[in-house]
């Protein structure tokens, strides 16, 4: 690649080369791959080359046929044209069931494991072990708690239903149950989109120690900087088809950013690291204020204000109980102590239509349950908060509910068909978008985002940082939990850190930095100013031991 930032002839030439030329004994190959659907292509002449114990990096902006060409390879879908390889032989697998007895085994993109089950029914599903004919429940629950030990989550019990657990453990689970087989070449379509650092180093490991003992990784993600801790080999698409195939030491985060949006590298380079611009929000007047909020042990004494118009973050490690904070907050729970305000009013909340009611979105994190309604369009995702003020005497109003839907679609870049086309298939990325549009389109006074950006492109993820920071400016007051430290020290004004269940340190905006959020998540107040109502109670946190870590964040 070159470094001097013509995306013109040159790179593409190159790239050609690098393509097309042919790396002896790969375990996989892929070439010329087409799919359609519907007539539309999704994936066009497209390659991809895997090396024995190489770690394969495979990125592209979001809807650029990442998880299609996966699900190829997998059976999930049948392809148009090409060729696939797998140790030397033409493969043709037509079920994700065969390609993990013949040693793929794969994390899809959408957690697709059986919530009302067990944790270790899930990791055993389909090879459960049997004695005299019956499940095998003993080995079932020893042996899962053995693999999930080597995830660090010992402290997992793996009788319960894996739906009560969150989203980062049955992320953890999946991997888990993925790594447990017998396999040459472990897919992981972006693994790490809801895990936080601890865990991206712990699943790092696992990636580590399966190369050591033979086994080959493809790791999808859009998180470019962690590329570089585990990946050998980078391969990009764009619209549909592989423009590079690299090795990651010969390329810089820039070059791969520009290679994926197709752009030359000095136009890369202008932009920012985040959306955010300066963060320099004047906060008014309290929009939503928790004091001393509990619910259940996860949630013990929790107190955040926000006013309009600023950008507060909320920060903790996973079983600090932010997702707990924010479920209550935006009335997905009831709160069973302390006390909540809307513009200083006592207010309670039964269901997230009460907070709706009050003009306040709440994006959560959890995308399978609360998030899309998979069978359903993108216009009728988009607006399922706002029918109420769509409709007219019980009928909705079509074209507004069009203006509405077409002004986010462009707005958001939603790579889309069409408002008809169902949900489900769109890609990952852009099935976020949607839902962030839903809470967008409430036009809320208060926002409440977890986790607004997992799974988007570096592409979208700046625009989604710049509308929100936008709409903070125009006096949209917003609390953002986010596994990304970046996007808290520079899109926050203040930032709120949890532990145990506990806010144990306020950070104006002055003293925000990655190291301080970091030191608060670990040590809790004792290291910090308190300031105010945002930490009210803390003092009586005595130092404790931690939660489990099946408890969420
Ligand atoms: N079942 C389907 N029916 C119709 N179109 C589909 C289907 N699956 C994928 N597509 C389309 O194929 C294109 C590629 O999608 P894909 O999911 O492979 O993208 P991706 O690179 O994985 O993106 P992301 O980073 O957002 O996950 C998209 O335009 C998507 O809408
Ligand atoms: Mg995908």
């Amino acid at each position: 690649m070159t470094t001097d930032g013509d995306g013109g002839s040159q790179t593409s030439e190159l790239r050609r080369e690098e393509v097309d030329g042919d790396r002896g004994g790969s375990l996989l190959r892929m070439r010329g791959i087409d799919k359609s659907f519907g007539g539309v292509p999704a994936v066009r002449d497209a390659s991809l080359e895997v090396g024995r114990t190489e770690v394969h990096a495979l990125v592209g902006q979001n809807g650029a046929g990442k998880s299609t060409l996966i699900k190829i390879l997998t059976g999930v879908y049948r392809r148009d044209a090409g060729e696939i390889e797998f140790d030397g032989q033409p493969v043709e697998f037509s079920s994700t069931q065969q390609a993990q007895t013949s040693g793929v085994s794969t994390i899809y993109q959408e957690i697709n494991l059986v919530a009302m089950r067990s944790v270790s029914e899930n990791v055993f599903l389909g090879r459960e072990p049997r004695r005299l004919g019956a499940l095998d429940w003993r080995q079932m629950n020893a042996e899962t708690h053995k693999i999930l030990g080597r995830f660090g989550l010992e402290d997992v019990d793996v009788t319960r239903p894996l739906g009560s657990l969150n989203v980062a453990v049955q992320q953890m689970v999946a991997i888990a149950r993925a790594v447990s087989y017998d396999a040459r070449l472990v897919i992981m379509d972006e693994p790490t989109s809801s895990l936080d650092e601890r865990e991206v180093a712990t699943l790092f490991d696992v990636i580590r120690a399966l190369k050591a003992s033979g086994v080959s990784t493809i790791f999808v993600s859009h998180r470019l900087d962690e590329l570089y801790a585990v990946c050998d080999r980078v391969t990009v698409m764009r619209d549909g088809q592989t423009v590079a195939d690299l090795p990651m030491s010969e390329v810089t985060k820039l070059e791969l950013v520009a290679v994926m949006l197709g752009k030359e590298l000095g136009e890369v380079r202008r932009s920012g690291a985040t959306g955010f611009g300066e963060g320099a929000h004047e906060a008014r007047d309290a929009v939503l204020e928790g004091q001393r909020l509990a619910r259940g042990k996860m949630l013990r004494d929790a107190s955040v204000r926000v006013g309009g118009g600023e950008i507060v973050g909320l920060a903790g490690l996973l079983g600090a109980g932010r997702t707990e904070l924010a479920r209550v907050l935006a009335g997905a729970d009831e709160r069973e102590g302390g006390e909540l305000r809307v513009a200083g009013e006592p207010t309670d909340f039964s269901s997230p239509a009460d907070a709706i009611k009050a003009r306040i979105g709440y994006l959560s994190e959890d995308r399978k349950t609360f998030g899309i309604v998979p069978e359903m369009s993108v216009r009728d995702n988009l607006t399922l908060a706002l029918l109420p003020a769509l409709s007219r005497r019980g009928i909705v109003v079509r074209q507004d509910q069009e203006r509405v839907v077409n002004r986010f679609i462009e707005r958001l870049g939603i790579k889309t068909s069409g408002p008809d086309q169902p949900i489900r298939e769109l890609s990952g990325g852009n099935q976020q978008k949607v839902l962030i549009a839903r809470a967008l389109a409430l036009e809320p006074r208060l926002l409440i985002l977890d986790e607004p950006t997992r799974g988007v492109d570096v592409g979208a993820k700046g625009e989604i940082q710049g509308l929100i920071n936008e709409l903070a400016d125009d006096g949209l007051g917003v609390l953002m939990i986010s596994s990304e430290l970046e996007e808290i020290t520079e899109g926050a004004n203040r930032v709120v850190v949890m532990r145990d269940g506990r806010t144990v340190a306020e950070l104006p905006r002055a003293d925000v930095s990655q190291e301080a959020i970091m030191a608060a998540m670990a040590h809790g107040h004792e290291d910090e100013e308190l300031d105010g109502a945002a930490t009210a109670g803390a003092n009586e946190a005595p130092p404790k031991a931690p939660e489990p870590r099946e408890r969420d964040g």
